[in-house]
């Protein structure tokens, strides 16, 4: 398993799955590897969604069909716990309206506390802009994840994989 999944899967899930507190997920960007990821999550309300209708067959029984851009017509505000946006960011989620439209989207859909995770790859060709340019992501805290002592984890994958953790508010 590559460094990052393994990060992914085995550190950032677990926390997730630890905390009853994190039980409403959204989980973007769907492919044929993440299709078990509604087992992982059965407990929880765990929802994907997908720009691309081709890959509602690997997302969760509860699959949105849309951008990451629009998540505020499918949740009210203050709904969610947590949103996992891995490797969408720069896998065309890119230009940089639609990131500032996303991440907006993704704060309003967040409760106070809510966690996101931005996994994204720093390298020329995955990286359209620096993310630390993001004012939709300004409005968040940044917040270190247990088990990884850092609000931005950069895993050993060839790729430069890198984890981001923001929170909406202090409590997660
Ligand atoms: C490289 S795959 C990443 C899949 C998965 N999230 C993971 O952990 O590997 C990128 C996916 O993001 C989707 N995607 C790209 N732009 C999106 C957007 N604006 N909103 C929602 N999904 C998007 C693509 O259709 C594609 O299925």
């Amino acid at each position: 398993m590559l460094p990052d999944r393994r990060i992914l899967e085995r550190t950032i899930f677990p926390y997730i799955l630890e905390r009853k507190e994190c039980h409403r997920i959204v989980f973007v960007g769907c492919r044929w590897y993440t299709k078990r990821y509604s087992a992982t999550f059965a407990d929880k309300d765990y929802c994907t969604i997908d720009i691309d209708p081709k890959q509602k067959k690997y997302g969760a029984k509860n699959h949105i069909v849309d951008s990451l851009e629009n998540l505020a017509t499918h949740f009210k505000p203050n709904e969610l716990d947590v949103i996992i946006c891995n490797g969408v960011f720069g896998w065309g989620l890119d230009d940089k309206p639609a990131v500032e439209r996303a991440f907006a989207a993704s704060f309003d859909c967040l409760r106070m506390g809510g966690l996101l995770v931005v996994g994204w790859n720093d390298i020329t060709k995955r990286r359209p802009f620096s993310l630390d340019e993001c004012d939709a992501l300004r409005q968040f805290d940044r917040f270190s994840l247990e088990g990884l002592g850092t609000w931005r984890y950069k895993t050993r994958s060839f790729n430069r994989h890198i984890f981001d953790f923001y929170a909406k508010g202090k409590e997660v």
